[in-house]
């Protein structure tokens, strides 16, 4: 384990398998269990997913090889790393506007995941035993509203957060990510099963997989462009920070690729799940935020070892939130570490409280009959507006900078050199095809998308 004075607080992941399942725990969270299939449903299906399956590969992919660069390269934290690779530039400015982004995505995402745990442990004392279609969409509304009990949660949440990010993350989160990660992946496949067992499952299915293209509308665009970012953990150097902690061996083509895949089938047996129940069940695609929490315990009411298997599902999805949520808050205690000399401690919980402080608020504005729900500016609370403006603004425009820094900053030998281990790995081919794309596929695309969104042209 190499250690400089600099990069004294850093250790690195012990192994490949390690590096992927780590990774993995950043990408795979709420965004493919929650945020997915309900973006897919507002967004009309399977043209959303057309669209999302494009961005991931043009855009996901490639930066995030790009931010796996950045960070092994310099072993820093994402404003670090600018510093380092481009001294005395306003390069480090992408890694402050990562920092932020981390804060806003922090505030809805501690939210969400208080709900998650909330029915985790709803399922545990056995609260869904009876569900029902009605009771379900009320018993989702007053979980939301509450004040009390989401706040709880929240607050619950962070702790646990902090408290992980404390011990030190690498082999807590190693081991977490190792044995849970597959079993999150059988759950789901069993979800799968019953959905599909259900009658009337096949118009489920048609909806998500029938492209129609007549329903894509530049928001739709921009926001399938936008859950692409927020899927992968990119733009904001969460891929960089844990790129700083890949071992010097690491095939960073072959991570980025591996990890993309796994990250995009757990999001479809998410959407197979969810789909095919909400049409059996009559509810509405577009229901909302509100998606996962009304369907899951449907699809397991009625079935033998239901009550065991919801329990299982929400624990599951609140190790896959917990394991995303960490990857969020190591870039800001990275930062504090080592470009504010604090200690690792004292970083963490004084973020966790900022968060939770703020945090506060995406909590009473989730719903519009919330405490806070009536007040909103340009037509959202300040639940949509912390997503929003991470997931649509701040991660995109991250992103195209990124791009542009690798495809017109950085020297193409130095990529290549990292990139190829230095010169261990046959990468020939495939590296020309990457440097084609985030040199110029990748910031065009991005820029059309960004003009299409505010009108100026038309697609
Ligand atoms: N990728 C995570 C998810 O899908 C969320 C996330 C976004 C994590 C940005 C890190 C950085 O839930």
């Amino acid at each position: 384990m190499a250690k400089s004075d600099k990069t004294a607080v850093r250790e690195t992941f012990s192994s490949g398998l390690a590096v992927f399942f780590a990774t993995l725990g950043s990408a795979v969270g709420l965004g493919n269990i929650w945020k997915f299939p309900y973006l897919t449903g507002e967004y009309g299906g399977g043209a959303f997913l057309f669209i999302y399956l494009l961005c991931i590969l043009f855009v996901g992919i490639p930066i995030m090889i790009g931010e796996f660069y950045i960070g092994r390269k310099t072993r820093q934290n994402p404003v670090g790393a600018y510093k380092q690779l481009s001294p005395d530039s306003y390069w480090k400015i992408n890694g402050f506007m990562g920092v932020i982004a981390a804060y806003l995505i922090m505030f809805f995402y501690s939210c969400v995941a208080g709900w998650v745990y909330f029915y985790f442990f709803k399922a545990l004392i056995g609260d869904f035993s009876s569900i029902t279609m009605a009771t379900a969409k009320a018993e989702f509304g007053s979980v939301v509203i509450g004040p009390f009990a989401p706040l709880f949660w929240q607050f619950f949440v962070l702790t646990v957060v902090a408290a992980i990010l404390i011990k030190g993350v690498e082999k807590g989160i190693e081991r977490i990510t190792k044995t849970l990660m597959p079993v999150l992946f059988l759950l789901i496949i069993i979800c799968d099963i019953r959905a599909l067992t259900l009658p009337g499952a096949g118009e489920g299915l048609n909806f998500l997989f029938h492209v129609d293209f007549s329903k894509l509308t530049s928001v739709a665009i921009l926001t399938a462009l936008g859950l692409a970012f927020f899927k992968l953990s990119l733009g904001m150097g969460t891929m960089l920070t844990y790129g700083s902690y890949f071992t010097k061996d690491n095939n960073l083509f072959g991570t980025a690729s591996k990890v993309a895949l796994s990250d995009t089938i757990v999001s479809m047996l998410a959407g197979i799940a969810i789909f095919p129940t909400v049409f059996s069940f009559g509810m509405e695609p577009s229901a909302g935020p509100g998606l996962l929490f009304m369907t899951i315990p449907l699809v397991f009411s009625q079935m033998p070892l239901g009550s065991i298997l919801l329990v299982a599902f929400f624990f599951l999805t609140s190790i896959a939130a917990t394991t995303a949520m960490i990857s969020i808050v190591e870039v800001v205690t990275a930062y504090f570490v080592e470009e504010r000399k604090m200690n690792r401690t004292k970083a963490v919980v004084i973020n966790s409280l900022v968060i939770a402080v703020v945090g506060v608020l995406a909590t009473l504005s989730a719903d519009k009959d919330s405490l806070l729900g009536g007040m909103t500016f340009f037509g959202k609370g300040f639940f949509d507006w912390f997503d929003y403006l991470s997931s649509n603004v701040l991660l995109p425009v991250g992103g195209l900078l990124i791009a542009l820094f690798i495809g017109h900053v950085t020297k193409k030998q130095d990529l290549k050199e990292e990139l190829s281990n230095q010169g261990t790995l046959a990468i020939d081919f495939i590296f020309e095809a990457f440097y084609f794309i985030i040199r110029y596929v990748t910031p065009i695309l991005l820029i059309i998308v960004f003009l299409n969104a505010i009108g100026i042209i038309k697609v």
